[in-house]
């Protein structure tokens, strides 16, 4: 069979295509963004309720989130809640936000993009197991990994890299409690992990130096729930 010149072209591009995929580790296999739903700002317990039951669950049920409920917590963790200046709803020093949580979930590891509330796909491959150095955290659903970008902490203030620690880990922990308060308003099962195998999880993550991995957080329904 005699090839033309233009689908030889193509014939080359494909293989060149699926030479860079291979390269990548299977990242080419889950190319799509995930737009999430629009939050649902009017459901959920009353402040003071969620205050009475947050609390720290060690055992999930493998059930997995509806895609709302995926939607709700991570805009609840740190979505955008002023559109006009695109401020989000945890704080960081100087606006830095420079937090950001990539979502292991089973079909891949994603990037919480807030300004458009969609998913970015990272890696087409399940690490919820890496999520924590507990067994329990291969059973949650999700696994919230906040890790801060050193590299936007920048602009007329220059912080030292021991100030660079010490506000990344403060900006996190004011989403690890959104989280902790969404899962309380929701009934769901949560953890912040400071146990994490850091150097294993960010060469599976394949982050930049400059990206420093802070806490995770395994959000899933209790045990029993099916
Ligand atoms: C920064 C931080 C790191 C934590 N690291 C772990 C951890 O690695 N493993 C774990 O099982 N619990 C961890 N926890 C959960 C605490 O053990 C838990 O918050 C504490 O026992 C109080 O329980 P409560 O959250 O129900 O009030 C961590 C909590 C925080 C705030």
């Amino acid at each position: 069979m005699k090839l033309s010149k233009r689908n030889a072209l193509l014939f080359m591009a494909v293989i060149c295509a699926a030479v860079i995929c291979w390269a990548h580790q299977g990242a080419c296999a889950e190319e799509a963004v995930i737009k999430l739903s629009d939050p649902q700002y009017t459901r959920g317990k009353l402040l003071m309720e969620a205050l009475k039951e947050r609390k720290t669950s060690r055992a999930f049920s493998g059930k997995e989130l509806s895609d709302e409920l995926l939607s709700n917590l991570l805009w609840a963790a740190a979505g955008v809640n002023r559109p006009d200046s695109g401020k989000r709803t945890a704080p960081t020093a100087v606006n830095w936000q420079e937090i950001d949580i990539y979502v292991a979930l089973k079909s891949g590891l994603y990037l919480y993009d807030a300004p458009s509330h969609s998913l970015k796909p990272v890696l087409a491959k399940d690490i919820r197991e890496s999520v924590g150095m507990q067994p329990f955290v291969k059973e949650a659903p999700v696994g919230l990994i906040f890790v801060a970008d050193f590299a936007k902490m920048a602009g007329a203030y220059q912080p030292s890299d021991e100030d660079k620690k010490f506000y990344s880990a403060t900006d996190t922990g004011y989403i690890s409690q959104n989280v902790y308060l969404f899962c309380a308003s929701e009934g769901l099962a949560t953890v912040a992990l400071g146990m994490v195998d850091r150097p294993s999880l960010a060469a599976i993550m394949k982050l930049r130096p400059e990206q420093r991995i802070i806490l995770s957080q395994p959000v899933g329904y209790p045990k029993g729930e099916k």
